[in-house]
């Protein structure tokens, strides 16, 4: 019935892709949308002749469906969603949408990760999945800091994966998962319907049974989720230099950075903002029109705009929202020390805190 669909004698049209496209990044000099750029690749895959989108939504799926309502007529595609009500990970969705991706054909199906933005040479991928005769394909890309992505250990002759390690801890090599898949349905069968990482808990598997195999994509991907990789990448020239700086780090122009202050890697600081000297910053983006004053810690966190973190303050993996005010009782004092540690939180916009409101854990 789907004989327009047809790939020099193969089918493959159906695809299931990941949240969220809603994403927005917002960093310094850079701002993309997800949105917009769902439409590139769901016409790279059309171009190819998939004609079935299924989506995988579990978060805000009104804007999704929303957004998807001119979607379909405008690229004349069919786009169905499939929403979660709890988080399934990165298969579970697969089982979810189970009736919609097998089916009498036997034909496989894309999986595309949707804060990826690439080259899709899908075509290739097609024609690599048939003639290897596996049960998996997933393209491979190489990257400077592979920790933070899956790591695929393969034959460089076949394509053949032996290990996949998602985030190691040590290197094991710098061919990483690009999150574009092309899976036979009996992937399906694999994956319970629960949270489970197709990462974690599938294609390792399918790699120790010797049916998972890997193609390198040469051309351009990115992460989107990375961004700094990405700036890195494109135009170095904007990453701050300097003895107090650490691996990519973004400075404003209009930003005032202190005597002695450590800053990276991946840290993003916005115009006007002020870091007072012995500050260290590690992993977080700083909004315009922070102060953070002499001595305080911060890593993976992020900043609101226009808030103040108090000297000594120590926050790791902490949101503040706009105009928080992180006080400590040592304002105004040349003091070095935790005197508020705060591991985990958000604190919501316009508060005002003194340090014992702030303390998950203390006396560190
Ligand atoms: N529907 C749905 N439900 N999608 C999810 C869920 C969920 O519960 N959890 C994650 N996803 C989607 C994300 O939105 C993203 O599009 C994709 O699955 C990957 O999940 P992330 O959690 O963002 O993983 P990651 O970026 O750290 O790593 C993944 O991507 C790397 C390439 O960018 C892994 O696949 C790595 O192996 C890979 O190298």
């Amino acid at each position: 019935s789907n004989g327009e669909i047809l790939m020099a004698g193969y089918r493959s049209d159906r695809l299931v892709s990941c949240q969220p496209l809603t994403q927005r990044i917002r960093d310094t000099g850079l701002e993309l949308s997800a949105n917009g750029y769902a439409a590139y690749f769901i016409e790279a895959l059309k171009a190819i002749g998939v004609t079935e989108v299924v989506l995988a939504i579990n978060y805000k799926p009104d804007e999704m469906m929303n957004f998807l309502k001119d979607f379909d007529t405008q690229l004349d595609i069919k786009i169905t969603c499939s929403q979660e009500t709890e988080p399934l990970g990165t298969a579970g969705p697969l089982a979810l949408a189970r009736d919609k991706l097998i089916d009498d054909s036997g034909e496989p199906f894309f999986v595309l990760n949707s804060d990826v933005i690439s080259e899709y040479p899908l075509k290739l991928m097609m024609e690599f999945h048939r003639a290897h005769g596996g049960e998996a394909s997933i393209m491979v890309t190489k990257v400077d800091e592979p920790s933070k992505y899956g790591v695929v250990v393969m034959e460089e002759s076949t394509g053949k994966v032996e290990r996949f390690v998602e985030k190691p801890k040590a290197f094991v090599g710098n061919n990483i998962n690009a999150g574009i898949y092309l899976l036979n349905q009996f992937v399906v069968d694999r994956i319970e319907l629960k949270p489970t990482s197709i990462e974690k808990e599938v294609f390792p598997k399918i790699a120790a049974e010797n049916k998972l195999y890997a193609m390198a994509l040469r051309d351009f991907w990115m992460d989107i989720g990375q961004p700094m990789d990405y700036i890195a990448k494109n135009s170095p020239s904007k990453l701050a230099t300097g003895p107090h700086i650490v691996g990519n780090v973004l400075v404003d122009e209009t930003a005032e950075i202190g005597e002695g202050c450590l800053i990276g890697p991946d840290v993003a600081v916005g115009p006007g903002c002020v870091v007072e000297s012995g500050a260290r910053l590690s992993s977080c983006s700083v909004m315009s029109g922070v102060t953070i004053r002499k001595h305080a810690c911060i890593s993976s966190s992020i900043i609101g705009w226009s808030s103040t973190v108090g000297q000594g303050t120590r926050l790791e993996k902490t949101v503040l929202g706009e105009a928080v005010h992180v006080k400590t009782s040592l304002e105004g004092v040349v003091y070095v020390c935790d005197d508020v540690y705060s591991n985990g939180g958000a604190v919501l916009p316009d508060r005002e805190m003194e340090s014992s409101n702030l303390k998950p854990e203390s006396n560190v």
